[in-house]
């Protein structure tokens, strides 16, 4: 069967929800119709640009401010000198509040190069460039920490948990199982820094109304901007009104708010008027969180048969030297496999950078990259097929949990793949498969992504004229939240997709958490659901109330709505439509609301996607350059609600592993702790010339437990795995094993079948 036969036949459903809808949004973005953060027309709007530090270690000993305060159409010049004092800003409780313990031009001190030291604020975008550049500044250097494997010395305890584990972890006796082992795999592998970059910059308009502010963000955080803006200029939260339509790109780093979003708003209330600041490219690599670099150990231990019987995942990965993040890569090692003795234990590296922060699949891109890769050398050391080697370590219940999985459709994974891909054309050994000049090779990987939700509320109002709107303050990061809403909201109220809104980014809206963790399609779809039946069932007693309806008499479970009209389900001849409905009962419209709550301590079942990734490429044998001609990606994310985009979302997440198999590194100068290559000439992301076929299957599932609308979440799981089994393709091609990445020709150039 092929791949696209296979997706029609999980499209045959006479549901709206999982149909491949267009994007509702699709006309809005293409025409320039949609409004990202930058775009808001503000009447005498004022422009801030940012100042950043040229050192990475120091004091600012002085500024020389004048030229740029006379520059033309400077309205305000502002540093640590002048600036209003701003408390902090925590937009992360639980756990790596990143922008957190460090307040922007509050103090001389200079943590990391491309801080912001100063800012102005003037007439025109053009004036404020201009006159920033006229600051002069003299500053006290010192020599900073900016690599990794000098300062391993000073490695610590990370004093957060990771990713909810301890930072030691321990499971049985890994002495004994690597004692008991007849073969071995004992190895490092390194991943360096990476950088978000959504094609959108972080940009923020400030406006201020009195003692109240109105904020136009980039943000995966409606609700967590207006807090922190709440909590840096000591104001209610109902005087801050966030406003986000669409989020042009995030994967993690539009979810923290960063220091130019305060900035903003002292600058608009300085000068009286509302300010823009859009952050430059530049700014972005030091200023918004980055992938951490890691360095992992991973020591695998197994019978001849293939059972594992130690897994140790140890390492070290980079924060700031005034905040803490730690990148949770064995936070996937913990319940991947079948193996009785586990350990992991991971230490942080301070380094005069800024802090790094979520990146897609935090924890699991990097560590499935070390994990998968060595699993792949295990496989080679017993002579068994990689999937064999998994699936006779297939986790039946989650090993560190101790929980019945919800659902999970690993193995099926695994086959299909294989299937898609043709999987059994592949020659065991190494470098024997050659396609003229080329090398060719084939490698796969699992992936597997924690399901995440979080609270919600959403609202749902059915209108008089048989319309309706669901409304959220959630977010659409171009991922499809539009979209899948109005296919859960029109399949709960039966009505066709152009009668429905959908309408998010608001903070006057009902809240809902940060679009991370791939947690919103669940969240707030089951709200929007909630919200939709409660607005029926208000809909469903005006209609049983009235002697006059078709309906009377009925009880709610008697009544189905579809086709626009509530209908009895033992005779649908007889309804009534919505309008008339409400028109009798003389209501304009009737509205429901919900709020869903994960009750996550009474947990019964542990929820992951899983996946399967399999990549073919061709190695050219004189110039080690790696062209991906092949990828398959079979994924069990629960239920699919749309299958484009989850689609999509499939091949973004598999592109973005192509990016960091291969080119993706964001490179500090060791010596002077500046980042060299921070512009999209320089740091190399994946172009459509890079990018494959990429099958795509989503397995048909409905895991009721994972969320009430059989979903477990699509952002995130498509990268998890993909560099890995990118590596292991390489592998087998040239039978060149790189451990570090991003896998650059001269990484295999003179080695292997390359020699
Ligand atoms: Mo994602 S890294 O949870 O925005």
């Amino acid at each position: 069967m092929s791949v696209s036969q296979q997706s029609k036949t999980t499209n045959q459903t006479k549901s709206v929800v999982g149909r491949p809808l267009d994007r509702v949004d699709g006309r809005l973005k293409v025409t320039g119709g949609a409004r990202f953060a930058a775009e808001w027309p503000l009447e005498n709007m004022a422009h801030a640009v940012l100042l950043s530090s040229t050192i990475a270690n120091g004091r600012i000993k002085s500024f020389d401010t004048s030229a740029a305060e006379k520059a033309p159409g400077v309205l305000h010049v502002m540093t640590h000198e002048n600036a209003p004092r701003l408390k902090p800003v925590f937009t992360n409780p639980a756990e790596g509040d990143a922008a957190g313990r460090r307040v922007p031009l509050q103090s001389p001190v200079v943590y990391y190069a491309g801080q912001y030291i100063a800012m102005v604020i003037a007439e025109t975008l053009e004036q404020a460039k201009h006159a920033v550049e006229l600051i002069r500044v003299t500053y006290d250097e010192q020599l900073p920490a900016a690599d990794l494997d000098k300062e391993r010395g000073k490695a610590y305890v990370p004093k957060q948990k990771v990713a909810g584990k301890p930072a030691d972890s321990l499971r049985g006796d890994v002495d004994a199982g690597l004692r008991a082992a007849d073969a071995r795999v004992d190895e490092t592998y390194r991943t360096p820094t990476e950088h978000h970059n959504p094609m959108e910059p972080h940009a923020t308009i400030a406006a201020w109304d009195g003692d109240k502010i109105t904020v136009y963000d980039a943000t995966q955080y409606t609700y967590g901007v207006r807090h922190s803006v709440a909590m840096s200029f000591g104001i209610p939260e109902e005087n801050v009104h966030v406003v986000c339509k669409f989020t042009g790109g995030a994967f993690g780093c539009k979810g923290t708010v960063w220091a130019h979003v305060p900035l903003a708003a002292a600058a608009a209330r300085q000068v009286r008027r509302p300010v823009k600041l859009v952050t430059m490219r530049q700014q972005m690599f030091a200023n918004m969180g980055h992938r951490a670099e890691t360095e992992q150990h991973v020591t695998l231990g197994a019978k001849r048969d293939g059972h594992l019987t130690a897994i140790i995942h140890e390492g070290i990965s980079h924060t700031s030297v005034y905040d803490e993040y730690v990148e949770p890569f064995s936070k996937p090692t913990h319940m991947l496999y079948a193996c009785d003795n586990f350990k992991a234990s991971q230490r942080l590296v301070a380094l005069n950078v800024g802090t790094p922060t979520f990146m897609r699949a935090p924890g699991e891109t990097s560590g499935m990259f070390a994990l998968e890769s060595a699993l792949d050398e295990l496989a080679y050391k017993l002579n068994l097929d990689p999937i064999q080697l998994r699936l006779i370590n297939h986790a039946d219940t989650d090993p560190d949990e101790k929980l019945p999985w919800s659902t999970k459709l690993l193995k099926e994974s695994y086959r299909v793949g294989a299937e898609t891909f043709g999987w059994s054309r592949r020659k065991p050994q190494p470098a024997s498969m050659r396609e003229g000049h080329y090398l060719v090779g084939m490698g796969m990987a699992t992936a597997v992504y924690p399901v995440n939700h979080f609270p919600s509320s959403a609202r749902v109002t059915i209108r008089q004229d048989g319309s309706a709107v669901a409304e959220s303050s959630t977010h659409d990061l171009g991922t499809g939240t539009y979209t899948i809403l109005t296919q859960i909201a029109c399949e709960t109220l039966g009505l066709p997709i152009e009668r429905v809104e959908v309408i998010i980014g608001d903070t006057n809206l009902p809240k809902a958490m940060v679009s991370g963790g791939s947690s919103t399609a669940m969240s707030v779809g089951t709200s929007v659901q909630g919200a939709a039946r409660a607005a029926l069932a208000k809909l469903v007693d005006a209609a049983h109330a009235d002697q006059r309806s078709p309906l009377y008499g009925a009880s709610a479970d008697q009544i189905v709505a579809r086709d626009s009209r509530l209908a009895l389900k033992s005779d649908t001849t007889k309804s009534e439509t919505f309008t008339d409905i409400l028109t009798r009962a003389g209501m304009k419209e009737v509205e429901g609301s919900y709020d869903t709550q994960f009750n996550d301590r009474e947990k019964k079942f542990s929820s992951h996607a899983f996946g399967a990734h399999f990549a073919e490429v061709r190695v050219d044998r004189d110039f080690g350059e790696v062209r991906i001609t092949r990828f398959a990606g079979v994924f069990d994310i629960g239920r699919a609600l749309n299958m484009k985009t989850a689609e999509s979302q499939m091949r973004g997440g598999i592109i973005m592993g192509l990016g960091m198999a291969l080119m993706e590194e964001t490179v500090l100068d060791a010596n002077l702790g500046i980042i060299v290559n921070r512009d999209l000439a320089e740091y190399h992301v994946p172009v459509h010339a890079d990018v494959p076929m990429i099958d795509i299957v989503l397995l048909e599932n409905f895991d009721e437990h994972a969320s009430p609308i059989g979903a477990k979440g699509a952002g995130e799981i498509g990268i998890v795995g993909a560099a890995a089994a990118i590596a292991n393709a390489v592998y087998h091609a040239t039978g060149v094993r790189v451990r570090d990445l991003p896998i650059t020709p001269d990484k295999l150039l003179g080695k292997g079948a390359l020699s």
